[in-house]
C-alpha cells in the first residue's frame, strides 16, 4: 500500500512555528516515527509552500497511490484549484489539520476542499496523520 502525505504552506516550519498551537516537533522527526509505526505501508512525504506545486503533486500521485493525506494549510480556506485537483483524481484524499480549525478564527471554519475529501480529521495534533493512515490501511 502506497500513501502520500502532502503538507501545504508554512508546515515546513512545524516545531518552530506558533508552537503553542502546532507543537514542538518537526514533521521530519514525526515522519520517521510514522514509518516505524506503519512498517507495512510505503509512506511518502511532500511539502510545498506553492499552491501549483501542491496541485502538481496531487496529479502525480492521484492515479496510482492508494491514499493521500492532505494538510493544505491556509490554502484549505482559499483554493479552488486544490478543490478541483482533488475532484479530478482517483485516489481518495483525507483532509487533516493539526489544530482544531473550528475552535479558531472564523476564516478557518470554511474549507474549500472537504466536500471532495473522504473525510476530515482536525484538532488531534500530529496524531491526526496516524489516524488517517489507520483509516486508509483497513
Ligand atoms: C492548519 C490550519 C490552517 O488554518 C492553517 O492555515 C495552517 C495549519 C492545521 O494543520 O491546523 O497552516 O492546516
Amino acid at each position: 500500500m502506497k500513501i502520500q502525505i502532502i503538507n501545504g504552506p508554512n508546515l515546513n516550519l512545524l516545531g518552530k512555528r506558533e508552537t503553542s498551537i502546532y507543537g514542538n516537533e518537526s514533521f521530519e522527526t514525526f515522519f520517521e516515527q510514522l514509518k516505524t509505526r506503519f512498517p507495512a505501508i510505503e509512506l511518502h512525504y511532500y511539502q510545498s509552500n506553492v499552491e501549483g506545486e501542491l496541485v502538481n503533486k496531487l496529479h502525480e500521485v492521484g492515479f496510482s497511490f492508494d491514499g493521500i493525506i492532505l494538510n493544505a494549510g491556509a490554502y484549505t480556506h482559499t483554493s479552488v484549484a486544490l478543490h478541483d485537483a482533488i475532484a479530478g483524481i482517483k485516489t481518495p484524499v483525507i483532509e487533516v489539520h493539526i489544530s482544531n480549525v473550528y475552535s479558531r478564527e472564523e476564516f478557518r471554519h470554511k474549507s474549500l476542499i472537504t466536500s471532495k475529501c473522504v473525510g476530515l480529521i482536525t484538532g488531534f495534533g500530529l496524531e491526526g496523520y496516524a489516524m488517517a493512515i489507520g483509516y486508509l490501511s483497513v
